[in-house]
């Protein structure tokens, strides 16, 4: 299993990269303003160079098909990690599986954002996208099982053997990312405020105190009896 980072701070994607502990990034127009990234263009090639090879998702930010195809192959050739995020349907509910389509058969990888349903993961498997991005959280907001979702839903990507890979997003909570971990998702893209979380535990920090406060009092005792 991978896991992604959800956002656009810079500062955080180098913290975690060093660590060892990213396959990639995602983004969305939502976290690159909360994050203060205001120009796309020099923010996605930011972030595309210090984290390559590995993929950056950058969304398309129209309605419009024929805008998406052509914002698109723009993002595109900022870098060649650049993934393009392009949603299920449009905000008028038009699905945009034929731009998915169209993008991958050019070489453009597309993550199939937004998906919801079962129903719409099948559509943008059977469009070809690289990746398709379940909202765990926002299924959950409805009252979705968002774990028994994604259970199915990479099931039967694995049954008739679709390329792409799910990635669980919209995590509110370390919870959902054990959760659509055990599910079986290809792929988490976790915000950095729950990387923190699911690496700190109070009882941990408390042992760690312990060991470090006993191997101080035997060095104390080594010293005291090398002096006698
Ligand atoms: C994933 O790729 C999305 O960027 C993100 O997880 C959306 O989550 P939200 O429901 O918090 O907006």
């Amino acid at each position: 299993m991978q896991i992604f980072i959800d956002s656009a701070n810079v500062s955080e994607i180098k913290k975690w990269l060093e660590y060892g502990l990213i396959d990639g990034v995602t983004t969305n127009p939502s976290i690159m303003f909360n994050d203060g990234v205001y120009d796309v263009e020099t923010g996605a090639k930011e972030i595309a160079a210090l984290v390559e090879p590995r993929p950056v998702s950058v969304e398309v930010t129209t309605n419009d098909l024929d805008e998406m195809l052509t914002q698109a192959r723009q993002f595109a050739s900022w870098a060649p990690n650049i993934v393009v995020k392009i949603p299920q349907i449009n905000q008028e509910g038009t699905p945009c599986y034929g731009v998915v389509r169209r993008l991958e058969r050019e070489g453009i990888r597309v993550n199939a954002t937004i998906a919801l349903s079962l129903g719409q993961v099948m559509l943008a498997a059977k469009a070809g996208a690289t990746y398709i991005s379940i909202f765990a959280g926002r299924v959950a907001d409805e009252g979705g099982d968002a774990p028994h979702f994604i259970r199915a839903a990479v099931d039967w990507l694995e049954r008739w053997k679709y390329k792409s890979q799910i990635i669980a997003g919209s995590i509110r909570g370390v919870i959902d990312i054990q959760n659509a971990a055990t599910a079986g998702a290809h792929i988490i893209t976790i915000p950095p405020q729950f990387l923190n979380r699911m690496a700190d535990h109070k009882y941990t920090r408390e042992t760690v105190r312990q060991f470090v406060t006993d191997a101080r009092k035997a060095l104390e005792m080594m010293q005291r009896l090398a002096s006698k």
